[in-house]
């Protein structure tokens, strides 16, 4: 695989996913501009890849999330792929999870990543491609995560119809279904606690199969 000069907008890169996409990227060649919510992780990852541009931003600021791919198409000169690994977990039966954590949910798992696709679409270059991490629960809704679940169906359900209206562009919108992998997501939960999770997916070979192989399909500069 060999990215050439593939510009890419890593969005989430201070998440394990995100800053797996971004590393095996590089490694391929791809130039990339990465976007994360931890400012010092962010500028510190920026740096271990070389003084890549970065960008903070938080996933309730839509705004914000929409601006992404603008900011990226400057800071590199074009826009070839844009990956989205953003999310967030809770746990907990669906009667007894609050209202502000089912927003909380929803916003960061559904809401920010449209807002990041919808900015890029107009934006990213004809045969781009659009990766977004999505997940096995989409297919297998375990219970006790209600929520969290509705917040990646909707995301899924979005990425399919945008896909199909992006192809007419020569966009291909990838829903990456990732499996569990144990990367602490979990753990980071927002509202609840985890069940029992078995072992999980190597995340280097999940990232790269999943996210990076469907970007590095994209023509470069
Ligand atoms: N790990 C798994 O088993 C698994 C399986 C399938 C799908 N996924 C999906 O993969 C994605 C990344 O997960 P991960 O395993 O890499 O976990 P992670 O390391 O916790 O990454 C989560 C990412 O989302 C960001 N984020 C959370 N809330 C945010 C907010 N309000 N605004 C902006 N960014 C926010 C985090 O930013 P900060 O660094 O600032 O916290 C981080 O970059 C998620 O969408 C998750 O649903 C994970």
């Amino acid at each position: 695989m060999s990215a050439g000069e593939t510009r890419v907008l890593v969005v989430g890169a201070t998440g394990e996913i995100g800053g797996l996409a971004a590393r095996q990227l590089v490694e391929h060649g791809a130039t990339t501009a990465l976007a994360g919510r931890h400012r010092e992780r962010l500028q510190e990852r920026a740096r271990a890849l070389g003084g890549r541009p970065w960008r903070t931003f938080d996933a309730y600021d839509l705004d914000g999330c929409a601006q992404l791919a603008l900011w990226a198409n400057t800071a590199l000169g074009g826009l070839d792929a844009v990956v989205v690994a953003v999310g967030v977990a809770g746990f907990g039966a669906a009667a007894q999870v609050s209202d502000a954590s089912a927003e909380h949910l929803l916003t960061v798992n559904a809401l920010g990543p449209m807002a990041v696709v919808r900015g890029a679409l107009p934006i990213i270059s004809p045969g781009g491609v659009v990766a977004v991490v999505t997940g096995e629960i989409v297919d297998r809704p375990a219970l006790g995560m209600a929520d969290y679940a509705a917040g990646k169906a909707a995301l899924a359900m979005w990425l399919g119809v945008s896909g199909r209206e992006a192809r007419r562009a020569g966009i291909t919108v990838v829903d990456a279904r990732m499996p569990h992998m144990d990367t602490g997501f979990a753990s980071r939960a927002a509202v609840g606690s985890p069940p029992a999770l078995g072992p999980g997916a190597d995340p280097e070979q999940a990232v790269r199969q999943h996210v990076v192989a469907p970007v590095l399909r994209a023509p470069g500069r």
